[in-house]
């Protein structure tokens, strides 16, 4: 466990980070932790007979700690008795019942498993009329402070700073009340209620007031998404455009978070500038390489007084002069760059990211969604197609969600006009579509689609994926569409990794027998599909390990739609021309259905071409910048080693 605070004594993280923070190794092991807080503070007032007032939220973040305090109540006797519980929020308007109403997410991550009693779960009522709701969150507040007020509040936050849904602009004073919510909320909340035009706009929310009067405040956040935000709130100054920044002046609040979203914490991202390091080789390129970038000036322009003026004195006195340091670092990135992404035949290979030999390897590219493969490595997937190497695809999930409605009534109408047509209207095949058709008409907002429905919108993104495919030159047995069972429950929450998806997942890797793996390492992906597919991979590569032909596979990752790999993280830059980023624009249009405004584009309206284009030639100019060679674009790709 990488763990640590502030230490006030040395101001050494005070210079930067205004909240008490402890970064654990993930979430898992964070939550556990939060849940012992929790469990040790129910402890104490049951034995001195008092009710424990919790204050809890919703959302991802604390999904792992309710599982935790479940299994501390059912295997570890943990009661809930004394426990009076107060939700920070609800949307409004809202029935208790619906999908996504907190009260049901409360119910069934929490307390339909506990023996907390019901009349001390308080969620916000999102189903008052307007005129109600002024009295109804003053007694929401009074009643808290009868209680003696919260004795442990938990929080997640917003990608803007939220927190409960106090967005940007609330007031530390402000009191509970119905809030607007942000555009970046509501995009974020918009794929649970399937498009943004059918998400709330309003919501209740306990006010920061009642926040910072907590006794005790813990914030988690996990994931590389949230890394920005926890900069901005622990470092930057107090302000209310980021209300989690308010928790500044709170005594007791601290934020638990995992190594990604901790990942822009100036300590983390910068070590060098806060404490004395021991330099390893990927401290010294990561600080060479932030030192250019900040600078504006390429690498090999770096001078002693550079090094000095910028906290790296001491390696500089440890490896320097500046010019021995600059010309390693440089060579080394050099080094990433390839444009033989299956290894070089015939050549040295001591300096490549890939082995010559053998010439023509057996590669297999893992897609999360099906669209995946070429919006992240389009460029090299089509090199290695052409470069003689033997390459699969797999498919590792339908991708279902992620198509509109209308897209599949428009193809469930076109087999029944044809069927009609042709007399085939008794057919079995046109039951499926004509009762697909019968649904979607009726269909209600947040419904989840019956099997019918996602089989047709499957069926639409099998046949992008193959024509993809097809453009980049795959025959169709080098096309494998896994269907991970994980994927298949019609929502956005997925099911967690199972037996069966590893099997798959294996099956697949031993029927190829691949040289190479490519995977998505996108762990930012926001619905945790990515995760979850890379999870099954590395199980499976884990349990095929002592077979004799994992011996010459090696394992790459590359990133999804939302970030890519940092420049001191690359081992592998794949260069494209102006004609080759043209060629992977028009494999990414295969799939139509994800164009033009899809359910899941997030906070960002780009298309995913355009992110794609942008990312890869903002890699480019970044190695430009760096003093390398320019290119219009490049995909980058890091080793795992299992
Ligand atoms: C939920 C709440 C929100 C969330 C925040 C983060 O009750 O008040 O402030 O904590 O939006 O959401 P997740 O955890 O889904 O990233």
């Amino acid at each position: 466990m990488l763990k640590s605070t502030i230490d006030k004594a040395t101001g050494f993280e005070k210079r930067f980070e205004n909240i008490g923070t402890i970064v654990y190794e993930d979430s898992t092991s964070a939550s556990k932790s939060i849940a012992q807080e929790i469990a040790k503070l129910i402890n104490v007032k049951q034995s001195q007979r008092q009710p424990c007032i919790l204050g809890l939220a919703t959302g991802s973040s604390p999904k792992g700690l309710y599982a935790e305090l479940v299994r501390l109540h059912k295997e570890e006797g943990l009661s809930f008795k004394n426990v009076v519980s107060f939700n920070l929020d609800e949307y409004y308007p809202m029935e208790p019942d619906s999908i996504n109403s907190y009260v049901r997410f409360m119910q069934e991550q929490l307390f339909n498993h506990i023996d907390i009693l019901p009349e001390n779960c308080h969620v916000p009522d999102g189903t008052l009329s307007k005129k109600e709701i002024r009295d109804y969150c003053d007694q929401y507040e009074a009643k808290i402070e009868a209680l003696g007020g919260i004795d442990l509040q938990i929080l997640g936050i917003g990608g803007n700073g939220h927190i409960g849904f106090n967005e940007s602009g609330s007031l530390q004073n402000s009191k509970t009340r119905l809030v607007a919510l942000d555009h970046i909320t509501r995009v974020a909340a918009s794929g649970d209620f399937s498009g943004l035009e059918n998400t709330p706009r309003t919501a209740i929310t306990l006010g920061v007031k009642k926040i910072m009067e907590a006794k005790r405040v813990i914030l988690m956040a996990w994931g590389e998404s949230k890394s920005d935000i926890i900069k901005a709130s622990v470092e930057a100054s107090v302000t209310n455009a980021v209300p989690a920044s308010y928790l500044q002046e709170h005594r007791n609040a601290t934020f638990i978070l995992d190594q990604a979203a901790a990942s822009k914490l100036t300590r983390i991202n910068t070590p060098w500038l806060v404490e004395n390091i021991t330099w390893t080789d990927q401290l010294i390129r990561k600080a060479v390489l932030s030192l250019a970038l900040y600078l504006k000036k390429p690498i090999l322009m770096l001078t002693d007084a550079d090094y000095i003026e910028n906290g790296m004195s001491d390696l500089l006195a440890d490896s320097g002069p500046a010019y021995d340091i600059n010309i390693k670092i440089f060579n080394k990135l050099q080094n990433t760059i390839t444009g033989w992404p299956g290894g070089k035949p015939n050549s040295d290979d001591s300096k490549r990211p890939e082995r010559a030999e053998p010439a023509k390897k057996r590669v297999l590219i893992f897609s999360p969604h099906p669209d995946d493969d070429v919006i992240s490595m389009g460029g090299t997937f089509k090199r290695l197609q052409e470069q003689g190497h033997e390459v699969h695809i797999g498919y590792q999930t339908s991708g279902n969600i992620a198509v509109v409605d209308e897209e599949a009534l428009r193809f469930a109408r076109f087999v029944c006009d044809y069927n009609d047509k042709f007399g085939m209207d008794n057919s079995d095949a046109n039951a499926i579509y004509k009762k697909a058709v019968d649904f979607l008409k009726n269909k209600k907002s947040s419904e989840i689609d019956i099997p019918e429905v996602r089989y047709i919108k499957g069926l639409i993104r099998k046949g992008e994926a193959r024509a993809a495919s097809h453009y980049i030159g795959l025959p169709d047995t080098h096309i494998h569409f896994m269907e991970l069972p994980f994927y298949e429950t019609g929502a956005i929450k997925k099911n967690p990794i199972g037996v069966g998806d590893v099997q798959i997942t294996a099956d697949l890797i031993e029927k190829v027998k691949p040289h190479q793996i490519f995977a998505a390492g996108d762990l930012a992906d926001p619905h945790g599909t990515h995760k979850v597919c890379l999870d099954a991979i590395f199980s499976a590569v884990k349990e095929l390990k002592p077979k004799k032909f994992m011996k010459d596979c090696w394992v790459w990752l590359y990133r999804g739609a939302w970030q890519e790999w940092g420049i001191d993280e690359i081992e592998m830059a794949v260069p494209m021309g102006p004609d080759q980023v043209l060629e992977k624009r028009k494999a990414i249009f295969k799939h139509q259905s994800q164009k033009d405004g899809v359910v899941f584009l997030g906070a960002d309206s780009r298309e995913f071409w355009q992110r794609a284009e942008d990312r890869n030639s903002e890699t480019a100019e970044l190695y430009n910048q760096l003093g390398l060679s320019h290119y219009a674009a490049m995909e980058a790709f890091v080793r795992w080693h299992f």
